[in-house]
């Protein structure tokens, strides 16, 4: 069975219903994303973007400093719309290294990997279309560089509070002494800034958290009716934790195929989304108890967003 098909069973199934988000990314949803990092309330793409295009020298210095040819693995790479500015700098240095973007949604693996060598002629990319880890080690099986980890955009947040110390230590389990990881985390800040990034006033976020329904519907035939469901972002500051969920706007049965069939209340929600928010502190901390040393914090010039630079131990 297909693991997509699997997981949504699974989701719909549970007492509390959920659908994860890496299922928000198909063609659809990944154009989508690209118009949430246009909106004004959308912070974390701006913030993160600042520290790239104008601290990508600091970065490439610390990169290089330890040690020669390595292999640039980013982990759910999107558009690469921010690395992009750190492939130029390593580029103009005649630095030595491979790119490998790694994503789940093979849309923009191919996009990448036609587009990469256009902009950047010369640049090595080998993209990987899978899962994080499953595709880190593909690159560990066909190479013995060292490794240098991006992870950015917050995709970190997206990792539940309470495993965030386990994924990290999974990551670390793929890497070796030395080795780099450079990840961007959204930082708490006023609840309305925050909240308003999920809750766009032109709907482009609810049509995303909506993506994930029509995607159910057109690849296995389900009838999710849209109408009656309702996107609904919530924000805890006391726990900086954000996140979304679908609500049920009526009592309705939903099918997927002719055998798959679930009853929702109304007022019943499906949880989609986790964008978990941090201090720096609670960043430092992950590090020490994952196997890695910080080695560099950098921020934009709200302190809104954070990339910080980690060294495995
Ligand atoms: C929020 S977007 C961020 C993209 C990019 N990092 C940025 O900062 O603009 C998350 C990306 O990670 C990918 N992704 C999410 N979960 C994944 C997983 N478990 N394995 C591989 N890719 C994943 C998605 O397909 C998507 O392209």
């Amino acid at each position: 069975m297909n693991r997509f098909y699997e997981d949504v069973l699974k989701g719909l199934s549970a007492g509390s219903r959920y659908l994860e988000s890496k299922y928000f990314y198909d063609k659809v949803g990944d154009k989508l994303f690209q118009e949430i990092m246009e909106c004004p309330e959308y912070y974390p793409t701006r913030c993160e973007m600042e520290i790239f295009s104008g601290q990508t020298a600091d970065i490439s210095a610390l990169f290089r400093d330890h040690g020669s040819d390595f292999e640039l693995v980013e982990l759910g790479a999107g558009d690469a719309t921010k690395s992009i500015h750190l492939l130029k700098q390593l580029m103009s240095e005649d630095a030595a290294f491979t790119y490998y973007p790694i994503d789940i949604s093979s849309n923009v693996i191919k996009m990448l990997q036609d587009k990469l060598p256009k902009e950047l002629p010369g640049i090595n990319v080998q993209g990987l279309n899978g899962e994080y880890f499953e595709m880190l080690e593909q690159v560990n099986s066909s190479s013995k560089k060292r490794k240098v980890v991006l992870f950015l955009g917050s995709n970190i947040g997206n990792i539940p509070p309470e495993k965030v110390v386990s994924f990290c230590t999974e990551m670390r389990s793929h890497l070796a002494p030395g080795d780099m990881v450079l990840i961007g985390f959204d930082l708490k800040k006023d609840p309305r800034t925050i909240l308003a990034a999920y809750n766009d006033k032109g709907g482009i976020t609810k049509r995303f958290n909506m993506n994930l329904l029509r995607r159910i519907n057109e690849e296995f035939g389900a009838d999710f009716d849209l109408s009656k469901f309702e996107h609904y972002p919530v924000y805890d500051p006391g726990t900086g934790t954000c996140k979304s969920y679908l609500v049920s706007l009526a009592e309705q049965r939903v099918c997927i195929g002719d055998t798959d069939c679930f009853d929702f209340k109304e007022g019943e929600p499906i949880h989609t989304e986790i964008s978990q928010k941090y201090t720096v502190e609670q960043t430092d901390d992950i590090a020490a108890k994952s196997g890695f040393k910080p080695v560099k914090h950098l921020f934009d010039s709200r302190h809104w967003f954070l990339d910080t630079i980690w060294e495995c131990l």
